[in-house]
């Protein structure tokens, strides 16, 4: 089967179908002022080394205002930087830097919610029931006698329930506010046009000053069920909700047509601006109504990133993700890890899956064996760097880092391991700052030595300076992937398999064969030429392990 790409029909000017690109964590990717937390100056620093990976353009999780509660997606003023990642003028510069090394720069917006410290919050909480403060979020009388019980079941995707009690003006209790995720993350109201239209305006103020395009924090979440009933929530349900299709919080209609009103928003500016979707929803038919013409131009494809090490598994979601991105005439996108997930070299060698959210510590069953972690983190980014679309890389994975275990419990600040008493550890293990230079200070995070989340001694082992021009090392391989797929035009290929079964992933995309080992024994490669792979080879290809031939 040879799936046509949606980059047939495309316009020259349309980079997004073919681009990679790469995600900075602010906290975490460098720190030019010491006080141990990335910021906009040390991202602007350190740019040169993205443009040297090769990739096209980067994604910025939040710099704004904000009490950090959410690691910044808890936003208290969506048009301001706030003062722990510096300031505007620090945000122009960087944009500036970034234009001129020929990188994109998407924000991320987070509409679904804001802080419990944004002025509209803070005004709801003063006022009466009824008014139009409150009636910008989602603030309910709640049920029993005197309205004791929170209005509906919703859980938090942070765990413990979704709703927290408000005081009335005379300290009693009063109505209550929806929250999906922190308690200090109150929901938005989107049936209000007032809503509507302070984000048609912050868009506007990110496009006046040349950004690229939005990530679209929670991009299912939006719309609610306007009757907001209860649901009951099954055992194996999903955190972030990808599993939980049917729930009324998730996945509603409604979202469409803000997505359309936003789509108009970019489209007003030139140099073509792009939304893409943080939306877990599946199954990809469904994921693809988000990506129609007229409304985002990519959604984050998770079910590519929760598939498990399981070759028919991959290869039917690469199936299913081509062909419900074409059906929509979008790309299709791939990606492994982010700021939310455990990183894949460590989550691919699970031996007992990891519900998503709930992240791994010491003390989880089936911790992955390090060494095939990392070979299939490599071999899997090999493999997703040849398929047709565009690609989503997040910062630290070209340097194949694991993801970190040991966080004592008094440095953890995800929400997720507080709100539910540890019993989850939550994301901070991928978000550990990152390490440049092994033998500086903080591994050349920061120049203080500082960092927000502590970094393991064995961190220097990864840093990036350690990798530079050493052929085998991870750094190494993501730049020749990078180059390769550039020159063959992979992204703007079609792909076809060779095999449709087997544990062995054999397709043709354009002229490279793609190979990858999923199964327990070496296989031997077709006769070609060599032009990338994940580990050294012979005349075979062993288990855990990917390449791409030139074949005659
Ligand atoms: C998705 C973001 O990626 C995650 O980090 C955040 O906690 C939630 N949305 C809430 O904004």
């Amino acid at each position: 089967m040879t799936h046509p790409t949606s980059s047939d029909q495309a316009r020259p000017t349309e980079w997004w179908r073919t681009a990679v690109i790469y995600q900075i964590y602010p906290r975490s990717f460098a720190d030019a002022s010491g006080d141990g937390i990335g910021d906009l100056a040390g991202i602007t620093a350190r740019l040169d080394s993205l443009a040297a990976l090769g990739v096209d353009a980067i994604w910025l999780s939040p710099f704004y205002t904000s009490p950090q509660k959410d690691a910044g997606y808890d936003v208290a003023d969506f048009t301001d930087v706030d003062p722990l990642f510096g300031t505007l003028a620090d945000f122009d510069r960087m944009l500036e830097r970034a234009h001129d090394l020929g990188l994109r720069v998407i924000v991320d917006i987070v509409p679904n919610h804001t802080s419990d410290a944004h002025a509209w919050f803070q005004a709801a909480r003063a006022s009466a029931p009824g008014s139009p403060e409150r009636a910008r979020y989602i603030v309910r009388d709640g049920r029993g006698p005197e309205g004791e019980l929170p209005p509906n079941n919703w859980e938090s995707v942070f765990g413990g329930p979704a709703w927290t009690r408000l005081d009335t003006t005379d300290g009693s209790p009063g109505q209550w506010y929806l929250h999906l995720f922190d308690s200090s993350q109150p929901d938005l109201d989107w049936t209000n046009e007032e809503v509507r239209a302070e984000f048609d305006r912050i868009l506007r103020f990110w496009l006046d000053r040349g950004v690229d395009g939005f990530r679209v924090d929670v991009a299912h979440g939006l719309a609610k069920h306007p009757d907001l009933p209860d649901f009951v929530i099954s055992e194996d349900i999903d955190s972030m909700g990808a599993a939980q299709m049917g729930h009324p919080a998730w996945a509603q209609q409604g979202v469409h047509e803000i997505w359309r009103r936003w789509r108009s928003v970019v489209d007003e500016y030139d140099g073509d601006r792009i939304l893409t979707a943080e939306a877990w929803v599946e199954p990809l038919s469904e994921m693809a109504a988000w990506v129609r013409p007229d409304e985002m131009h990519q959604a984050f494809n998770f079910p590519y990133l929760m598939t498990p090490w399981d070759a028919d598994a991959v290869r039917t979601v690469i199936d299913d993700s081509l062909a419900a991105f074409a059906s929509v005439g979008a790309p299709s996108t791939w990606v492994l890890s982010n700021h939310d997930v455990i990183r894949h070299p460590s989550r691919l060698a699970l031996t007992v899956p990891s519900p998503q959210g709930h992240g791994i510590g010491p003390d989880s069953p089936g911790l992955p064996d390090p060494a095939v972690a990392q070979m299939r983190g490599r071999a899997a980014t090999l493999l997703m760097l040849a398929l047709p679309g565009s690609a989503y890389l997040f910062q630290g994975e070209e340097l194949g880092l694991p993801e970190v275990l040991d966080i004592p419990a008094d440095r953890r600040e995800d929400p997720t391991f507080h709100r539910t008493g540890g019993e989850r550890y939550g994301r901070d293990g991928c978000r550990v700052p990152l390490p440049w230079e092994a033998d500086a200070p903080a591994f050349g995070f920061s120049p203080s030595g500082e960092s927000w989340l502590p970094q393991p001694g064995w961190w220097g082992e990864y840093a990036r300076d350690r990798q530079e021009g050493d052929r085998e090392s991870s750094l190494e391989l993501y730049r020749a992937a990078l180059a390769a797929r550039r020159e063959h035009g992979l992204a703007s290929a079609s792909l076809s398999w060779e095999t449709t079964d087997g544990d062995v992933l054999i397709a043709r995309v354009g002229d490279v064969m793609v190979v990858c080992n999923l199964s327990t024994s070496p296989v031997d490669l077709p006769a070609g030429e060599v032009i990338a792979a994940s580990e050294r080879l012979d005349d075979s290809l062993p288990p855990n392990a990917a390449a791409w031939l030139l074949t005659t």
